[in-house]
């Protein structure tokens, strides 16, 4: 199998999980790039169902190597509620990897995600309040702390006092809230750092090594293009490139290791947090709430609704465009099945100019309001359907309808959240 980047193409939640752990199988290894436990990826394998936050979704496969690169932040207490929760279960973490140059989140890196919100007030971001801003923010300033440090307690304390030099007088001074001594933060890091130790390796050396012995990764994007420090709709937006460019910076593999570019992409849009989305429908515009409830569109890692809208193609060809897409993989295609027509944005209009691309302006997104083409329904249930012929017509040409306004194959369809629920149309 071509080494493949597997990358969200909206404002996340798309089936990233699904997918990755529907294809994981046939790769060598699988590696988060960015991110952190922000993520909340889900996998169904028959009646289990598991939300991942930290784990790459390759872990279902014991042969597979799940690697946590250097572009990932890390809340060492979440990795092992997740390490814990797979033993239990018999999927064995023997496998699993993280890279000593992965930044560690910090107890307050989450006070600081909150504090920072708070002032923001109307404004805010709608952060999952687990502290990657903050995280990111000090890896930047050249004060974070890694994976790497917390294996020696010389280094881990003596790095801590420099970051708590400039952390402690912000909570302090600028928010009133409590500080931290390098004791208190030892206390918890330290025992979860001889816990982590098998796992902290040099994870640059072994994928390079993997590649050069010819083995095949799949790079598991967390987040999405929209949600992209650079290409997203910033300020609302996480603080990592989440893009296919991310996988090559965060995990230490070079570009010419990367063949394929797999796109996810839901068949309508959701977004969690705030910031502009053109083609969001109020929840009592939604007829029947039928995307929400239907769709289950709840956060994993928040549990906060998430805001529903029709497809939006101007994304869609934009985030082909920015991650180089060779393949899609169209999710959710079943939630669609209880409407009479399905509405496609196609362009936008704002101040009586017409936008076939994402605008640069920040206002005019935000003001952008979408031009509709409307397509007929199926209504039917497709989740059983495997083939594509198998679908209804109109569930055909909706997805070739959407194939050409993003510019990219569809190659798989998912109409259920289940591994067995995916047609493959083109994927070898
Ligand atoms: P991720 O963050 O991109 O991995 O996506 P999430 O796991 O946060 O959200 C996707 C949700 O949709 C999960 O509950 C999945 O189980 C579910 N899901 C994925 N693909 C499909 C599909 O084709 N149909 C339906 N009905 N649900 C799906
Ligand atoms: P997956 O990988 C959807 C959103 C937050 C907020 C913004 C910044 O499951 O698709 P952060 O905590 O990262 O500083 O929040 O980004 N956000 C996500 N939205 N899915 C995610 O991950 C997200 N991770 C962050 O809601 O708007
Ligand atoms: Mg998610």
């Amino acid at each position: 199998m071509a080494s493949t980047v597997l990358v969200g193409t909206q404002w996340g939640d798309e089936g990233k999980g699904k997918i990755c752990d529907l294809i994981a199988g046939d790769f060598d290894c699988v590696v988060r790039y960015q991110g952190g436990n922000n993520a909340g990826h889900t996998i169904v394998v028959g009646d289990r169902k598991y939300g991942l936050h930290q784990v790459p979704s390759g872990i279902m496969y014991p042969d597979c190597v799940s690697v946590i690169g250097n572009g990932c932040v890390v809340n060492p207490a979440v990795l092992l509620e997740e390490i814990d929760m797979f033993e239990r279960d018999g999927i064995t973490t023997a496998n699993l990897k993280v890279s000593g140059n992965a930044h560690v989140i910090m107890p307050y890196h989450i006070d600081l995600d909150g504090a920072y919100e708070e002032l923001l007030g109307k404004n805010n971001i709608g952060t999952t309040k687990r502290g990657i801003g903050p995280c990111y923010q000090d890896k930047m300033a050249r004060i974070g702390l890694r994976m790497q440090d917390l294996l020696d307690e010389g280094t881990f304390r003596a790095k801590l006092e420099v970051a708590l030099a400039r952390v402690n007088p912000q909570l302090d001074r600028i928010f009133g809230m409590p500080t931290y001594t390098v004791d208190q933060i030892c206390e918890t890091y330290l025992p979860m750092a001889e816990r982590l130790r098998p796992y902290i390796c040099e994870t640059g050396i072994l994928l390079n090594d993997l590649v050069e012995e010819g083995k095949s990764i799949l790079f598991e994007g967390a987040q999405a293009t929209l949600l992209d420090i650079d290409h997203g709709t910033y300020p609302f937006v996480t603080s990592s490139n989440c893009t296919a460019g991310g996988a090559v910076t965060g995990s230490g593999v070079g570009m010419k290791n990367v063949d394929r570019v797999l796109g996810i992409m839901k068949a309508y849009i959701t977004r969690v947090g705030s910031g502009p989305m053109p083609t969001e429908l109020s929840y009592e515009e939604e007829a029947g709430h039928t995307l929400t409830e239907v769709g289950a569109e709840y956060g994993v890692t928040t549990g906060r609704r998430r805001r529903c809208g029709w497809f939006d193609g101007v994304i869609a060809r934009y985030a082909t465009r920015v991650n180089g897409l060779t393949d899609i993989a169209l999710t959710k295609l079943d939630v669609l099945s209880a409407f009479d027509t399905i509405k496609v944005c196609v362009a936008y209009e704002c101040d009586g100019a017409r936008y076939t691309s994402v605008p640069e302006h920040q206002a005019v997104f935000a003001n952008a309001v979408p031009v509709y083409e409307e397509l007929p329904g199926w209504k039917c249930d497709i989740t059983g359907c495997r083939t594509f012929e198998e679908l209804p017509v109109e569930a055909q040409d909706y997805v070739r309808r959407l194939e050409e306004i993003a510019g990219c194959r569809i190659s798989f369809v998912a109409v259920g959240p289940d591994r067995e629920q995916t047609i493959n149309r083109f994927w070898k």
